[in-house]
């Protein structure tokens, strides 16, 4: 059974393994932790109370007119049975009071999001690859301003082709 919860409390990082599949160098269970604590929004899939993150997504806001949803996986070994869409279905009704809910997507998955309500549009992005793991990130640090362009290389699937290897 999958049940969806948007409280991060009593998740321990033994229970986020797998994810951030296929990215280099990829956050620690510590860090997905920690991100899904500072998150303004979180759904969470778990296999049951107390069990394996199956999947997640998250949200962040200005509370007013705003909203991005920076991140969406579900692992492998539970893609294709309907989590992804009810954990954005779930999001974006969490957000519904915003005026604008954006999120960046490689082409491959805009049907996706389009049968969730959603529509294509163009965007921009910075990556700063050696803060990939969110383990050092300090705001005040002068390598978080810098932006690296993304490796015409390096495109594959996920949120934005220049997450992943
Ligand atoms: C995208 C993702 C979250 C979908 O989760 P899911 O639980 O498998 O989604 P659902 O079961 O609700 O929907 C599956 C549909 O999404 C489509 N889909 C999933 N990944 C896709 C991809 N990379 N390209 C095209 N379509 C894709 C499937 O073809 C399927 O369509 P169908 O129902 O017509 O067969 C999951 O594949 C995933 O975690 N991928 C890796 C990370 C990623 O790409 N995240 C998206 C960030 S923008």
């Amino acid at each position: 059974m999958i049940i969806y919860t948007d409280d991060p409390s009593g998740t321990e990082p033994a229970q986020l393994r797998g994810f951030f599949e296929g990215w280099p160098d990829p956050p620690s269970p510590m860090t997905h932790l920690r991100l899904l604590r500072a998150s303004d929004a979180i759904m969470l899939a778990k296999e049951a109370p107390g069990g394996q993150v199956v999947g997640f997504a998250t949200a962040i806001t200005d509370g007013v007119l705003t909203g991005y949803i920076p991140l969406l996986e579900v692992l492998p070994s539970h893609q294709g049975r309907g989590i992804g869409s009810e954990l954005i279905e779930r999001l974006l009704r969490k957000l519904d009071h915003l005026y604008m809910i954006d999120l960046l997507c490689d082409p491959d998955l805009q049907p996706f999001y389009e049968r969730l309500g959603m529509r294509r549009a163009t965007g921009m992005m910075m990556r700063n690859y050696g803060r990939q793991s969110g383990g050092k990130c300090h705001v005040t640090d002068p390598g978080m301003t810098s932006p690296v362009a993304v490796p015409s290389d390096s495109l594959g699937s996920g949120c934005v082709a220049g997450d992943q290897k």
